[in-house]
């Protein structure tokens, strides 16, 4: 693989291109499209969990001012099911289209919509459409693991040697079980879709996290070819993973377009946020070690079960990280699914790698306890040389400089190991440390880029930018390889007729566009310099291509720098408006046999006061070390890795969606019932990256930043909390009434 080492733009602190657009109000969201003639809809929401409907009268909501059209399962039209997905293609989660059937699977689940000339007037209507209900008592059970409720045995995810054995025989043990709640995206950007339809072809708006997936399942829900189909997404309010994959209420708005012929906004509300566009479902997880008196592991056991809906399979996969993250010779994971008449769950930022650790980082702590061992040197002791579940080298891997970096940062060697045995200013201190990792990949990924007779380029990708800085860092690749500055680079993304770019999710979008683009820019600069020996009158004219260069924005003999002239000048003189390439590059996923374990790494410290007179408990600072291979540009990067800590505060302490076990309803269904951690929550946050460049993964050696930072962090204040209490918390969130 090429290596790109010397880059005046590349790992620079690039302000984010888009920033003016999004300061300005001028970034146009999902829901901001307006146009003429735009009528809104509302859906009406199932008001049980299980059961189905007996009769849905719509006759007083059809005469209410302003209402166009109710529409129900008998009369919304076709809409199909999608194939089973393969690669990347093809993802949904709730594979049942909305209003196929009379069974009610969810609270919440859409059962009717209304489309009215105004919102207001739609939303009054779907509350005067009259549903009846038979009834059942919804499965709402919350013990997941061992429920005699529907639960699917447990299957094996990855196994080596003989864990029963080695727990037989182990000197020291942990077997505890951890369990979390289901956790809600609440992204401040709802989730909306705009649906326009001429006659042929559907335009839609949509909160996406991945337009050409979007596309074509809209595609074959509408029973169209994707071509007839065009998904846009140029901004996101965030998505974190809820955003992923089309939900119902995009199917719905398309559906509601088509048979209207005008266009229809659909924006969900705060309140169905919580019931029908996924969310991290409830798991449970048994985690057992066992180690020599030295602290060398010798087995690892996982089971989990998480919650899923009853007609869909989502494995939250909580096994992702165990079976590499340390050396040892019997390793057991298995996962299984518990069905509740739930709304499907979904990817939350860092599935599987975020809930997986925290019961496993967690175990460790408690191991260390018994071991009377530093939890940073139990784990630098059980440090890996390869990935010993795949058998093959890792791709670059600093986890022991991430663990005693962090150390040094935060002040690790002064601890005193006894509970309680730290205090400051009268509260008592707590610190904990917890290891993470999270996968590194590239996707298959297509791009182009053009070079313009203004001076200025543009780069196209069918990917889109959550609020990570992606707009930015496709910009950093053509500027470093055009020597084109960042200003004049016209970033054009969250478009489905674009080149078809990578899903924004698994942290993969830096490292999988950046070899298509440098490849685009490169092609777009032989183009270039086939038009300068081509051109009539230019001063190159009749040389051959390889005779020269593109560097800094200009054509010249190679070495030679007094040659140069610009390429708005070469275009200009060739009377040519642009000259364009395109790149492509394959994905790592799914390889048969891979090379590389590719990862990010990292090691996350805790301090927490805690103040027993008044039961307060706080965050006070927290250390994180990131090994993500180089990092494109230091701003971005950091503010992805200290949001994700504050998103493992409120893991930590405060996220937990509630539901009613009568009827199934999540009941602390808004924002202030449903507590996420703030800016008041938020504690001192030094980040450190290690910058080690990844240069098997591509010329950049750029991996992701966008989910590693919330991994580990719940665990890494369990333990604080339990070092300053001597209370362990293995139910999350903790609640100060676990602490009294
Ligand atoms: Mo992320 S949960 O892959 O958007």
């Amino acid at each position: 693989m090429d290596q790109i080492s010397e880059s005046k733009i590349i790992g620079v602190a690039t302000r984010r291109v888009d920033g003016p657009l999004k300061v300005s109000g001028a970034a146009m969201y999902a829901s901001d499209h307006h146009f003429p003639g735009l009528l809104f809809a509302w859906p009406v929401c199932a008001t049980i969990a299980k059961g189905s409907i007996s009769s849905l009268d719509t006759a007083e909501a059809e005469k209410m001012t302003g209402v166009v059209a109710v529409y129900h399962r008998t009369n919304i039209g076709p809409l199909y099911r999608v194939p089973p997905a393969s690669g990347f293609s093809l993802i949904l989660d709730e594979k049942r289209p909305p209003l196929e059937d009379d069974e009610i699977r969810y609270y919440g689940q859409y059962v009717a919509v209304v489309v009215a000339n105004t919102v207001e007037q739609a939303r009054a209507a779907a509350e005067s459409v009259k549903v009846t209900y038979n009834r059942e008592k919804p499965d709402a059970d919350s013990k997941l693991r061992g429920s005699p409720l529907t639960t699917e045995k447990p299957e094996e995810k990855s196994k080596r040697g003989d864990t029963a054995a080695a727990l037989r025989s182990a000197k020291v043990k942990v077997d505890s079980i951890y369990t979390i709640p289901a956790e809600t995206h609440n992204p401040i950007e709802l989730h909306a879709s705009v649906a326009v339809y001429d006659g042929q072809k559907f335009t839609l708006y949509e909160t996406s996290q991945a337009v050409v997936n979007h596309r074509d399942v809209l595609a074959q829900m509408l029973g169209v070819p994707p071509e007839q189909v065009q998904v846009i997404t140029r901004f996101l309010g965030s998505g974190f993973g809820g955003k992923l994959w089309p939900w119902p209420q995009s199917a719905l708005a398309a559906a509601c377009a088509r048979n209207l012929r005008r266009p229809v906004k659909l924006v969900v509300s705060r309140q169905m946020m919580f019931q029908s566009v996924g969310h991290r479902p409830a798991i449970e997880q048994r985690i057992q070690l066992a180690a020599d008196l030295d602290g060398r592991l010798t087995a690892i056991e996982q089971e989990y079960v998480n919650h899923t809906s009853m007609l869909d399979d989502y494995d939250e996969g909580c096994g992702e990280i165990t079976p590499f993250i340390y050396s040892t010779p019997n390793l057991l994971v298995t996962g299984g699914l518990a069905r509740r008449n739930v709304g499907n769950p979904t990817a939350m930022r860092g599935p599987g790698a975020v809930p997986g650790l925290f019961a496993l980082e967690s175990a460790m702590d408690e191991l260390a306890v018994s071991l009377k061992m530093d939890p940073v040197q139990l784990r630098l002791k059980n440090e890996p040389e390869i990935d010993e579940s795949l058998k093959i080298p890792f791709s670059s891997r600093h986890m022991k400089e991430c663990l005693t970096t962090g150390a040094e940062r935060f002040g690790w060697a002064n601890r005193t190991a006894e509970v309680g045995s730290m205090k400051r200013d009268g509260l008592t201190l707590g610190w904990g440390v917890a290891a993470c990792a999270w996968l590194a990949a590239r996707t298959e990924t297509e791009a182009s880029v053009e070079l313009k007779q203004d001076g200025t380029a543009r780069v196209a990708c069918g990917t889109q930018d959550i609020g990570g800085g992606t707009y930015t860092v496709l910009a950093q690749i053509v500027s470093h390889e055009t020597g084109i500055p960042v200003g004049k680079i016209d970033v054009v993304l969250g478009d489905s007729a674009l080149p078809s770019g990578p899903i924004s999710g698994g942290s993969w979008v830096t490292a999988s566009v950046t070899p298509a683009v440098l490849e685009a820019a490169r092609n777009a600069g032989q183009r270039l310099l086939l038009t300068a020996v081509k051109s009539e009158n230019s001063p190159f004219k009749g040389r051959k291509p390889g005779e020269l260069e593109f560097v800094g924005g200009m054509v010249r003999l190679k070495g030679q720098a007094q040659s140069a002239v610009p390429m708005a000048e070469v275009l200009r003189i060739a009377k040519i408006n642009s000259v364009a390439g395109t790149g492509k590059s394959a994905g790592t996923l799914g390889a048969a046999k891979p090379e590389f374990s590719f990862h990010s790494y990292g090691a996350q410290f805790a301090e927490v006061t805690w103040q027993p007179e008044i039961a307060r408990l706080r965050v006070n600072r927290v250390v994180t070390v990131i090994d993500a291979g180089r990092i494109m540009n230091p701003r971005p990067a950091r503010n992805q890795i200290e949001g994700a800590v504050v998103m493992g505060i409120g893991m930590a302490l405060f996220e937990e969606t509630m539901y009613d076990r009568r009827s199934g309803a999540p009941v602390n269904n808004n924002l202030a019932d449903y507590v996420m951690a703030v800016n008041a929550d938020t504690p001192q946050i030094d980040v450190a990256f290690l910058d080690y460049p990844d240069y098997k993964l591509n010329a950049l050696g750029v991996r992701g930043v966008g989910e590693i930072g919330l991994a580990g962090i719940a665990a890494a204040i369990t333990s604080a909390v339990y070092h300053a209490t001597g209370i362990r918390v293995r139910d999350l969130p903790v609640r100060i009434e676990d602490l009294l």
